[in-house]
């Protein structure tokens, strides 16, 4: 079977959270269910400069925001398609924002134009290719399947069936309604029942309104986004399609992610030879300068800093934390308030907090690596890596209850510690007050070396990889072409 995925970022080339490790892992996984994916990715600068020089190149034809090519490349092991549009895609950065840290002004050309050459390729194939299925991530590539069901009732019938996952409904990719003729789209499509979302146009409304089947990244966030705390008022569509909306848990890649190999940590490790994290734990308090004297545990936090993330909790909690002998030590980027807020608890509690704003990749090894636990006190998350990484290092993963978190941590509660069964600490509801109980939990069972250490070799033996998932996408895509048929 092949299958085209349509994404804004994809490891190792772009990256500003989890979605681009998931389309580049994925897409490697699925290959051992006999599925081969191409990628189509925008050619940003960074793209660009990792394909090899000896690519084929083919035109898409005029999409929004004029001419364009495609370059055809293996890079990294991917088989990429890069939307080469310089117009619309040579700048340097973060892929979403201008110098002056707003969205690009022409964002819905740009990703219409994402969206318009993947429908081509899906309709007309590409040089003797044609994707059996369309795979769609988040808003970008939210018009793929609007193009390709809007066209002539004809037309439609022969299209490869699009399945569009949401890794976050939070970003919908919203544009006032004059974009819908500059994007080429019908009028018709304008109403609730389509495109339209409360007056604009809305990218990822239009994903869950026309591709076949909807998916995301954790069975608890496919519940939750059926309901108003979570569907940020896209839930009236997603609970109308329940029935056809699958949550498949993320993997992580094992080989990047793996403390017995991992050259960007102190020394290797693994649930049967433990000592050597210590190596780790000592750099990283080092790099963090941390005076640790090993008394308490050492929390991590590698995250976007927003109000997703729920780190403002983690803030009003740092009384408690600091109270029970133990560090911290915070690596993030995002909202100014918050960068300064941890960068003034930091420069407050001198040898107890240690604060790196910015994004740095190689540390984050390091801090799953010398981490004791990782604190992810999110308000919601789809699935979250980060705690998958935790667990994969035996670093504890101390988590709120929802979303992809609670689905893959196993409360240290009574029960599971006589079960033998825990892997974390997970807290709800999602307050400061909850989430301070929480980390007095894990400072108690730190105290408890054998318990802990249980708890560890445990949490590294947790299956964390693409294997089943990807076994999952692949039985999605097999039922999206029996329907077809
Ligand atoms: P989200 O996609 O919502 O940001 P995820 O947990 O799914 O959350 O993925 C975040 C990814 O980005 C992880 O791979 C994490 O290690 C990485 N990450 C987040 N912030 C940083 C940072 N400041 N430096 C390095 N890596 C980061
Ligand atoms: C989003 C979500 C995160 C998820 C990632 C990959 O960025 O916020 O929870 O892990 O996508 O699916």
């Amino acid at each position: 079977m092949k299958a085209l995925f349509v994404a804004s970022e994809c490891v190792p080339f772009v990256k500003t959270g989890g979605l681009a490790d998931v389309v580049g892992a994925l897409s490697s996984a699925l290959a051992a269910e006999g599925v081969e994916v191409r990628v189509l990715l925008p050619a940003y600068p960074a793209v660009k400069a990792a394909l090899p020089a000896s690519t084929t190149t083919v035109s898409p034809g005029r999409l929004p925001g004029g001419r364009a090519r495609l370059i055809a490349a293996e890079a990294a092991g991917l088989d990429i398609l890069a939307l080469d549009a310089p117009r619309l895609f040579a700048r340097p950065g973060n892929p979403y924002l201008g110098p002056d840290g707003k969205d690009w002004p022409d964002n819905h050309l740009r990703y219409g134009a994402l969206c318009r050459a993947a429908a081509r390729i899906a309709q007309d194939g590409l040089a003797g290719w044609r994707p059996d299925i369309v795979h769609a991530h988040d808003w970008q590539s939210g018009l793929v399947p609007a193009y390709l069901k809007l066209g002539t009732a004809k037309a439609a019938a022969n299209t490869p069936p699009v399945l569009m996952t949401v890794h976050n409904v939070a970003f919908q990719g919203l544009f006032p309604a004059e974009a819908v003729p500059a994007l080429g789209l019908p009028a018709r499509g304008f109403t609730p029942d389509g495109f339209e979302f409360f007056g604009q146009l809305g990218f990822l409304k239009a994903g869950l309104v026309y591709a076949d089947r909807l998916g995301t990244v954790s069975p608890t966030y496919a519940r939750e986004l059926a309901s108003a705390s979570f569907g940020m008022g896209l839930e009236g569509v997603i609970a109308h399609r329940r029935a056809e909306l699958s949550g498949i848990l993320n993997g992580i890649d094992l080989e990047t992610w793996n403390p017995a190999s991992d050259p960007l940590i102190a020394a290797p490790y693994a649930a049967g030879r433990l000592a050597p994290k210590a190596k780790s734990r000592k750099a990283l308090a080092d790099r963090f300068r941390l005076e640790d004297s090993g008394a308490g545990p050492l929390f991590c936090v590698v995250s976007r800093l927003t109000r997703q993330k729920g780190l403002d909790l983690l803030l009003e909690a740092l009384p408690r934390l600091l109270a029970r002998g133990a560090h911290l030590a915070v690596l993030g980027a995002g909202d100014g308030d918050l960068e300064a807020a941890f960068a003034a608890a930091a420069r407050n509690n001198p040898g107890r907090i240690g604060v790196v704003i910015g994004y740095d990749e190689a540390l984050s090894h390091l801090m799953q690596g010398g981490g004791d636990a990782i604190l992810v006190p999110s308000r919601f998350e789809p699935c979250g890596l980060t705690q998958l990484y935790g667990l994969r290092y035996g670093t504890l993963p101390v988590v709120a209850r929802t979303g992809g978190l609670a689905d893959t941590v196993i409360d240290a509660n009574a029960a599971a510690l006589e079960a033998g069964v825990a892997t974390g600490f997970q807290f709800s509801p999602v307050t400061a007050a909850a989430l301070g109980d929480a980390i007095e939990r894990a400072c108690d069972a730190f105290t408890d070396r054998k318990l802990w250490t249980a708890m560890m070799r445990r949490a590294m033996k947790q299956p964390v990889g693409w294997e089943s998932s990807a076994a999952a996408y692949a039985k999605v895509y097999a039922e999206m072409l029996e329907a077809r048929a």
